[in-house]
């Protein structure tokens, strides 16, 4: 009999999952550190590259469409995080460099660069400056022949803060551990390059377009303060948890969206897959995390319910088998996506210059989450003095629907969530009187299936949402619409076999399939900018894992990244084996006249 041991492989394969879990990007919260034994992600025969040249590792992505100008760069750290774990994060002193600051600047742009040679987990990070967060990311792991990686984000929209803030501090948290197994120090690099408008290109001025295309005039952070031995992030640690942050805001803004940067840590690093507490219950997994796969941030403002967000399932480098990452990584790994709300129809509410709290909570969560937000103000140059109104609000209910039956450690789960939110409100400024519409739409569906004794998980999500930002503005100002729609799929199908005669070796199998689709129509200067993404990762795996040490594994990896806009178009089809590309066609141009 191959499969037999019942309980005994479930176990283990939730066993499995949990260790899985400290292996992804990793906070490292010291319980976790000695209460289990950690699967070391080198392996013992690890493919060597040819000549010892570092492996270079990416995630699929467009590049950032820059003019053609020579920037004015500023290169702010060079650090390297060896033992960084629970001290306080690396600091730097920023000033706008004059010089980058006199010219008109069309584009803004921040690069990670690091390197690092050895053994060592993925590790979450972050950038901050004067507590607005640039950058969530997860380091990518290394290998004995050395790696090199870049994570280039455009930044422009945080220009105000770049630019008209003196003094002001970067802060960068990595928590990293560095022992005589994990030698991985991270070599970090940051630049921050600043483009000036190109003369040739037509030049987009202040036009009849209210608060779009333009970035903020201020941004407030809404994070944890310094001095930390941490992260700026606030921790949820579960579903009861509520994190919060009190600020004030000038009582000149006509406009505000909250930009919430969001990841999962540890037990809920795999939320998607977590089994209902029944099943644990029934089955006496206590162990292992659960709380069902669904999710949900919700921020609040003051006592009242903004927005949510049902975020992407990124997978870090280390998850489900750390050779399906490389060197392609996980859509959303490097550069881990924000999430807007817009706030505008509560700003009446905000305006009278006295202290407010947004709050931020998990649904369902289990620990760890971590979350901030940057706030966005667009402030009335004309007028020392704004007002407004909420008018409308309508926070529907979560409609959820749970269905399942397991026998032993069989089972199936399907779960199916809804939700819409709505908020109207004017704010009248030198703009006239314009009142904003934010329409939430959400859907949920995920169907979570065990076999083999819970030996195999085979787990399908689709979360999709569409978000609505209508301001209807008095002429001669054009209206501000703002709609996407955004579907986040997941497909992951695992399976753990103990080996026979030998019950501290497993193999492990898995097959995943990972997409974003993005449609955005947004209101310009001029009429409409619309874009579509579609962007596709799937990948197989194999991994033999002997008393917590991978001993062997293989992966493959595709990607099908489409981008079309009304000014530009991406394609790349790309595919790699154990390191290896096997072959990568990029295409940036839309060819609408060929053929
Ligand atoms: C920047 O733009 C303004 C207004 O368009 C113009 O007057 C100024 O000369 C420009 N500055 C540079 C350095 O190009
Ligand atoms: C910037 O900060 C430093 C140290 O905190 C201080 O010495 C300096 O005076 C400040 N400069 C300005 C322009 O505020
Ligand atoms: C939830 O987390 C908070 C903060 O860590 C803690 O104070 C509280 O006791 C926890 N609640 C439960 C039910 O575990
Ligand atoms: C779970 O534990 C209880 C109490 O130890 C025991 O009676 C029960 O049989 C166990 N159930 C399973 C499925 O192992
Ligand atoms: C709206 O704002 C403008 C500019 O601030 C102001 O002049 C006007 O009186 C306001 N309108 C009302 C009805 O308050
Ligand atoms: C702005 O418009 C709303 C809705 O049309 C109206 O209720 C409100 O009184 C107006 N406010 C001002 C200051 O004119
Ligand atoms: C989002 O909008 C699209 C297109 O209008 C629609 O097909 C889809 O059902 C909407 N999704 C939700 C969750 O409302
Ligand atoms: C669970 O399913 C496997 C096949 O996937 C079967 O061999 C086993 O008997 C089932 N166990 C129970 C308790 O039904
Ligand atoms: C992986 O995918 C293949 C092809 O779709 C399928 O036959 C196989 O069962 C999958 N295996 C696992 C463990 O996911
Ligand atoms: C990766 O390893 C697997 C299993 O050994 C093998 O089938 C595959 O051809 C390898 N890929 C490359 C590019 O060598």
């Amino acid at each position: 009999m191959q499969v037999c041991l019942g309980v005994m492989n479930m176990m283990n394969f939730f066993l499995f999952l949990f260790l899985s879990i400290f292996l992804l990007c990793h906070p490292i919260s010291a319980s976790n550190l000695h209460k289990t034994k950690q699967l070391t992600l080198n392996l013992v025969s690890e493919p060597t590259s040819s000549h010892d040249t570092p492996t270079r590792y990416f995630e699929v992505t467009k590049p950032i469409e820059l003019p053609k100008t020579k920037p004015c760069s500023y290169h702010i750290l060079h650090h390297h995080f060896g033992n960084t774990y629970h001290k306080p994060p690396v600091l730097a002193h920023y000033t706008p460099p004059s010089i980058c600051q006199s010219q008109n600047l069309s584009k803004i742009v921040l690069e990670w660069k690091a390197t690092s040679k050895g053994k060592q987990f993925d590790r979450i990070f972050g950038v901050w400056l004067g507590g607005v967060e640039l950058l969530r990311s997860c380091t990518a792991e290394p290998r004995s022949t050395g790696i090199v990686w870049t994570v280039e984000k455009d930044i422009t929209r945080y220009h105000s803060l770049l630019l008209n803030q003196q003094n002001l501090t970067l802060v960068v948290y990595l928590g990293n551990i560095v022992d005589k197994t994990y030698t991985g120090i991270y070599h970090v690099d940051i630049t921050f390059h600043f483009y000036p408008h190109n003369h040739h290109e037509r030049k987009k001025f202040k036009s009849l377009a209210f608060g779009s295309g333009f970035h903020a005039d201020l941004i407030l952070p809404i994070s944890r303060n310094l001095p930390l031995n941490d992260g700026l992030w606030f921790q949820i640690h579960n579903s009861t948890d509520v994190s919060l942050k009190e600020f004030i805001i000038p009582q000149n803004a006509y406009r505000a969206v909250l930009e919430v940067y969001i990841s999962f840590h540890e037990n809920d690093e795999t939320w998607y897959s977590n089994p209902p507490n029944e099943y644990l219950v029934a089955n006496n997994l206590t162990d292992t995390p659960g709380n069902g796969p669904f999710r949900e941030v919700v921020i609040t403002l003051d006592e009242m319910v903004v927005g949510s967000v049902w975020p992407f399932t990124v997978i870090y480098t280390g998850g489900v088998n750390p050779l399906l990452w490389r060197p392609i990584s996980g859509i959303g790994s490097f550069d881990l996506p924000s999430y807007d709300i817009e706030i505008t129809p509560f700003l009446g509410t905000i305006l009278d210059g006295k202290i407010h709290l947004f709050r931020f909570s998990v649904t369902n969560s289990l620990n760890v989450w971590f979350i901030d937000a940057n706030l966005h103000l667009w402030l009335d140059g004309k007028s020392s003095r704004t007002e407004g109104k909420l008018l409308n609000y309508i926070d529907k209910p979560l409609v959820e629907s749970l269905v399942f039956e397991f026998n032993g450690l069989n089972g199936t789960f399907l779960t199916s969530v809804k939700k819409s939110f709505l908020s109207t409100g004017w704010v009248n400024s030198s703009f006239g009187n314009i009142t904003t519409s934010f329409v939430q739409d959400f859907n949920y569906y995920n169907s979570m299936v065990m076999t083999k004794n819970g030996g195999k998980q085979t787990v399908n999500q689709i979360i999709d949402f569409n978000d609505s930002v209508l301001a209807k503005v008095p002429s001669p100002f054009r209206d501000l619409v703002d709609d996407t729609n955004r579907k986040f799929s997941l497909y992951l199908d695992s399976e753990e076999v103990l080996e026979q005669d030998n019950d501290d070796t497993y193999l492990s199998v898995s097959n995943f399939t990972l997409g974003i689709d993005e449609k955005k129509s947004k209101s310009q200067d001029y009429g409409f900018s619309n874009s579509i993404l579609n962007n596709l990762q799937g990948g197989q795996g194999r991994m033999v894992v002997k008393k917590d040490m991978v001993v062997s594994a293989v992966g493959e990896t595709q990607q099908d990244y489409k981008y079309t806009s009304d000014e530009y178009c991406y394609f790349r089809k790309i595919g790699s084996s154990n390191y290896t590309i096997l072959y990568d066609e990029v295409k940036d141009s839309c060819n609408k006249k060929c053929h």
